[in-house]
């Protein structure tokens, strides 16, 4: 069997829609072989689709038939540790699994931008599953097709407090709220932010941070679908977070930190939550994942 792991990512960053994400310390696993069936099970207590609708299984199947290739079946063993519609990238997850195994099966016709490309192609827009493959802090623009990205490393300094709601976001309800145009000042208030993110983020100059995570595109238009969501945002920076963003689509919120903020977090962010009658957040603390995603012989 093979072993794939793919790290959970973060998206949007805030000011960056669709554009710039960043890989993290988090990860489904999963395990692959030809087979003359369909099998799919978890290791874990989540439930998946165990036909050929489930998410690995179908992107494996267009990597197979984009290289000329016939998929007969295959045995999937998952291992979930992303949160399902959460915002942190587990259906680009599921995709970049199912291309980078069946890549591997059929002897690696594809190389990493190609893959890239593809996978960008399925999830309809570049800024999880990029950072999924390459790791680091990714910046993408899609061409013709065509993904041109670059993956540089976070600053060791900053850490990210995620917080987690009890309940899903789907990407497609989380999109179906948004405009569809835009001022043009709204247009470069994102732009000028989203630049000094990516710059922020590389070189550590965290002062810029809580100006970088501002939008004007999509997190004003989705808070009020996270319900505390405004009041997880207040309490963050209460705590010393550098800068606050919904991740992705949401729900996720992550909170931007330096290393000597994790234990105030730790200690306090859920508890005062709780004394505010919010409940069922989970709080972990991640970094950046500098790789993207592995494939091995297990
Ligand atoms: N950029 C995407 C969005 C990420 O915000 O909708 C979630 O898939």
């Amino acid at each position: 069997m093979i072993k794939i792991q793919v790290p959970a990512t973060s998206a949007n960053l805030g000011s960056g829609f669709d554009a710039l994400g960043l890989a993290l310390t988090l990860y489904n696993r999963v395990w692959m072989e030809e087979s003359d069936i369909i099998d799919i099970t978890t290791k874990d207590d989540i439930v998946v689709p165990t036909d050929e609708t489930n998410l690995i299984y179908w992107a494996a199947k267009r990597l197979y038939e984009e290289c000329g290739k016939r998929l007969p079946g295959l045995k999937i063993i998952q291992e979930n540790n992303i949160p399902m519609a959460s915002g942190l990238g587990s259906s680009s997850a599921c995709i970049v699994a199912g291309l980078l195994g069946a890549n591997r099966l059929i002897g690696s016709p594809l190389n990493e931008n190609d893959l890239i490309n593809l996978a960008a192609e399925i999830e309809g827009h570049p800024d999880n599953t990029t950072p999924a493959i390459s790791g680091g802090l990714v910046a993408s623009a899609v061409e013709g097709g065509r993904v041109y990205s670059v993956s540089v490393p976070v600053s060791e300094k900053i850490r990210f407090a995620a917080f987690h709601p009890p309940f899903e976001l789907k990407t497609e309800a989380s999109r179906s709220v948004l405009p569809e145009t835009y001022d043009r000042k709204d247009a470069v208030y994102n732009l000028s932010r989203s630049a000094l993110m990516t710059a922020s983020l590389f070189s550590g100059k965290t002062e810029n941070l809580r100006v970088a995570v501002q939008d004007k595109i999509h997190q004003p238009y989705r808070l009020g679908l996270i319900q505390d969501g405004d009041t997880v945002f207040r309490l963050s920076y209460e705590l010393g977070s550098l800068g606050t963003y919904i991740s992705g689509a949401g729900p996720t919120i992550i909170a931007l930190i330096e290393s000597d903020s994790v234990k105030n977090f730790e200690q306090y962010a859920l508890k005062n939550l709780e004394s505010k009658g919010i409940t069922g957040w989970k709080l972990s603390i991640l970094d950046t994942d500098p790789s993207g995603a592995s494939v091995s012989i297990a």
